[in-house]
């Protein structure tokens, strides 16, 4: 692979151990994939924050890594957490688990990593330019960068993010090319696109369908910021697609695979999803909530109360929660007796310790995760019903 002669001396440890051991991790992967040169990032989105995920031979790496000496160079922010950094213990959350987590973030803080724990990154100030190549990990993020935000990068692991921010490089293969990211196959939408759900059905029957590459969506319509970032998740909970397309030019469209997704696709998704029993934790912010959706939710729950033996938990980043709470929306969520919780989510924190056992969702992604992650059974369905499943009242 061809190398500049920065990052020749990058690779020599011209410029320290840490940085020599990110262009070691990067020119490694660039041979696996192919790489021909490493392109310039603008930004880093890292995995493999959660201590419940990485454990402590994770948090030791980290902790080697920023003993030596490693910075970043662009700007790095990190996946969710495994437990709110301040509401912890209201998640079940032991004194060891805590201490460890911490271990984990001030290893990140040491490099220069934002500790801005979300997987909507684009929603408070790591959003990309158009065309600009990123280093991002957390799947749903990558689809929307790829997809709706027009910047480039591949489904990075965590190591590799890290190393992409302390170098500023990653190896350019993958969709990273822009002949990498035509369309693959036609997906002609014939179902009822009405509600956020809709949208993340859909995401989640198209991965499911597909399996992976760049679909192209037609017949979709009604899709604003909030769909497409449930979509995209759903998108790579089911498959291990990373980007798609829903409008523009289509080249070469008659050797493309064609597939149809209708109302009865949706119904097997929802199916597959969803568990026998009644729910009792409703869970809303997977992706993290936007600070329009946390409006919405406010006014769907105002004059209602979260039933006994029941708990309504929403997961949003740190940015949109201080501002919902200086709009007013957090105080009517959680006069209704619900919780909102920030830098972690319902995947990547141990739920099992919450001592609920069946968790509803308005995301297909969360409903794929939450049953192998912590045991609790799933279900997914509207917003409104997920509401209605664990309140009372007007
Ligand atoms: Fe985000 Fe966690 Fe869902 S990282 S996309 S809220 S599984």
């Amino acid at each position: 692979m061809y190398l500049s002669r920065e990052e020749e001396r990058m690779l020599s440890g011209e410029e320290g151990a840490a940085v020599q051991k990110a262009m070691q991790l990067l020119t490694a992967l660039g041979e696996v994939f192919g790489a021909e040169r490493m392109v310039k990032v603008e930004s880093a989105q890292i995995a493999g924050v959660s201590y419940g995920n990485i454990g402590d031979a994770g948090m030791e790496f980290l902790e080697d890594w920023a003993n030596l000496g490693g910075k970043v160079r662009v700007k790095a922010t990190l996946n969710p957490a495994g437990m709110d950094l301040n509401k912890w213990q209201e998640m079940g959350v032991d004194g060891e688990y805590y201490k460890k987590q911490i271990r984990i973030l001030k290893a990140f803080e040491k490099m220069g990593v934002e500790i801005t724990c979300t997987c909507t990154p684009y929603l408070v100030g790591n959003r990309p330019r158009f065309g600009a190549h990123v280093a991002w990990s957390e799947s749903s993020a990558v689809v929307f960068a790829n997809s709706v935000l027009g910047a480039r990068t591949n489904r990075e692991g965590g190591p590799s993010a890290l190393a992409a921010a302390i170098t500023g490089r990653t190896p350019c293969y993958g969709l990273h090319i822009e002949d990498n990211r035509e369309p693959t196959a036609i997906v002609k939408v014939e179902a009822r696109m009405r509600s956020i759900f809709d949208f993340s059905l859909l995401g989640y029957t198209v991965g499911r369908i597909l399996g992976s590459g760049i679909p192209y969506l037609k017949g979709v319509s009604g899709a604003d910021l909030d769909r497409l970032k449930i979509m995209s998740a759903a998108l790579a909970a089911s498959g291990g697609i990373a980007m798609f397309h829903s409008g523009g030019r289509l080249r070469a469209a008659d050797k493309l695979e064609k597939v149809c997704v209708d109302q009865r696709e949706l119904e097997l998704s929802r199916e597959k999803l969803s568990s026998e029993g009644k729910p009792d934790l409703a869970c809303i912010g997977c992706p993290h909530c936007s600070l329009q959706e946390l409006k919405d939710l406010a006014r769907a729950v105002k004059g209602k109360k979260v039933k006994k033996g029941c708990a309504l938990w929403v997961w949003t980043s740190n940015g949109v929660y201080d501002e919902a709470k200086d709009r007013g929306y957090l105080s009517v969520i959680e006069g209704a007796g619900g919780k909102v919780f920030t830098d972690t989510c319902m995947v990547v924190c141990p739920l099992e310790k919450s001592g609920y056992t069946h968790m509803v969702s308005n995301s297909c992604k969360a409903a794929h995760y939450v049953p192998s992650t912590s045991g609790l059974r799933a279900t997914v369905t509207e917003t409104y019903l997920v509401l209605e499943s664990i309140m009372e009242g007007r």
